[in-house]
């Protein structure tokens, strides 16, 4: 794994040097992210236990002389080109608007930026729902720090990358990526209460590990549907504030009592909503607390029960991924799967057995492929490791 790793360290650096004729003097390196638990609660004030995965985007960087911003996407063969002093959100709305995003935020946090010549390349599959973009923004935006000799503590930064994405590509995401590409400590899971926007590192059992497999199937929807979904839970709170006779900020101030005794005083389908969210807070912690006492079953079956809710309630799965997950559970060796991520496409994480998994990884994919013999798509599987959040290496000091 450290070889896939320098590997893509160095196709940096080689690409840079292909395509500006120097040496670059800092590499970002930021991890792509699963979500054990705890989905489209981040933006409704909840709990989320995501872990950073080792699969890394690279940036690779050095400054320049004028205010002029180079950029060069290697996975895309497509550069941008801007200045810092007059910074606009371009109106196609790809990768150009995070990186456009993230200068105009440090300018607003007051960081004097330089200009930069940058090359990025990738191992974070994109649309997949392992957030290819938070750690785009992450990446980006240490590489503008860096070069600017400045630097930020990571909760700024992934607040700062939050907006940009809000402001310029227009997805009114949560906090949970940011923080996660930013805060993760090897071999844990990281909680966030997204309230307070407090962590706790959970410690991983060795006699588990995590398997990805990608339907294959992009995201589509994801961006509108995901500003419908938060708007829902919106409406929620207005009615759940009439409904209980106080003012709500969030739907992390109802209970599960509440929620059931109001289920059916709240129109369809915005009490499903809510009622994804509330139930899926509880599970976040439930699972923690099933990890430390070690009881994988009942953590395997909140896994599960967390993808029932997000298919039935919150309406975010689709075919592949319910047949995925059924997939999945039928091999021996699954505790648990969901989707993971956004939703509507992309990807699942399983919780499996670590003396299993490469059987799990194998067969699943074969079940998969009998159950849904029409898909179009190309799904994939691989396992993760839980690993540290984005670092910066100096070139000139190595
Ligand atoms: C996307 C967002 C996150 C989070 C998830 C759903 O990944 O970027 O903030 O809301 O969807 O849990």
């Amino acid at each position: 794994m450290v070889a896939h790793r320098e590997s893509g360290r160095q196709k940096a650096v080689d690409l840079f040097r292909k395509t500006f004729g120097s040496e670059p003097s800092v590499i970002v390196e930021a991890p792509g992210r699963i979500n054990i638990i705890g989905e489209h609660t981040d933006y409704n004030d909840g709990f989320v236990l995501p872990i950073a995965i080792d699969r890394w985007l690279f940036v690779a960087a050095k400054g320049a002389s004028t205010d002029r911003v180079h950029i060069y996407a290697a996975d895309f063969d497509e550069a941008d080109l801007f200045s810092i002093r007059e910074i606009v959100r371009k109106e196609e709305g790809d990768w150009r608007n995070y990186a456009r995003g993230v200068a105009a935020q440090l300018k607003e946090e007051g960081v004097e930026l330089k200009g930069l010549q940058a090359l990025i390349v990738s191992q974070i599959a994109i649309g997949a729902g392992l957030s290819s973009s938070a750690a785009l923004e992450a990446a980006l935006a240490l590489a503008f720090l860096e070069v600017s000799d400045r630097s930020l503590d990571p909760l700024r930064l992934a607040l700062l990358c939050q907006r940009a994405e809000h402001q310029f590509a227009g997805v009114h995401c949560g906090i949970m990526d940011q923080m996660a590409t930013l805060l993760s400590l090897t071999g844990h899971a990281l909680l966030i209460d997204c309230q307070s926007l407090t962590t706790q590192q959970v410690p991983l059992p060795d006699q588990v590990t995590f398997l990805v497999a990608d339907t294959g199937k992009p995201r589509a929807l994801a961006a509108s549907e995901y500003n419908i979904r938060r708007s829902q839970c919106q409406e929620a709170v207005q009615h759940l504030s009439q409904l209980l006779g106080k003012p709500l900020r969030s739907l992390r101030y109802v209970s599960l009592e509440d929620i059931n005794r109001h289920f059916f005083d709240l129109p369809d389908p915005v009490g499903r909503r809510a009622r994804h969210v509330v139930t899926e807070n509880q599970r976040v912690l439930d699972f923690v607390s099933a990890l430390k006492a070690n009881d994988l079953k009942l953590a395997g079956s909140l896994l599960l029960q967390s993808h029932q809710s997000l298919r039935d309630d919150y309406e975010v799965s689709c075919p592949e991924l319910d047949a995925m997950v059924e997939a999945i559970m039928s091999c021996d060796g699954a505790y648990g799967a969901r989707l993971t991520g956004a939703g509507f496409g992309g990807a699942c994480i399983t919780m499996v057995d670590a003396t299993k998994a490469p059987t799990v990884q194998e067969e699943s994919l074969t079940r998969y492929r009998n159950r849904l013999r029409s898909s179009p798509y190309q799904p994939h599987t691989f396992l993760v490791r839980p690993v540290g959040g984005a670092s910066v290496v100096r070139l000139s000091e190595t």
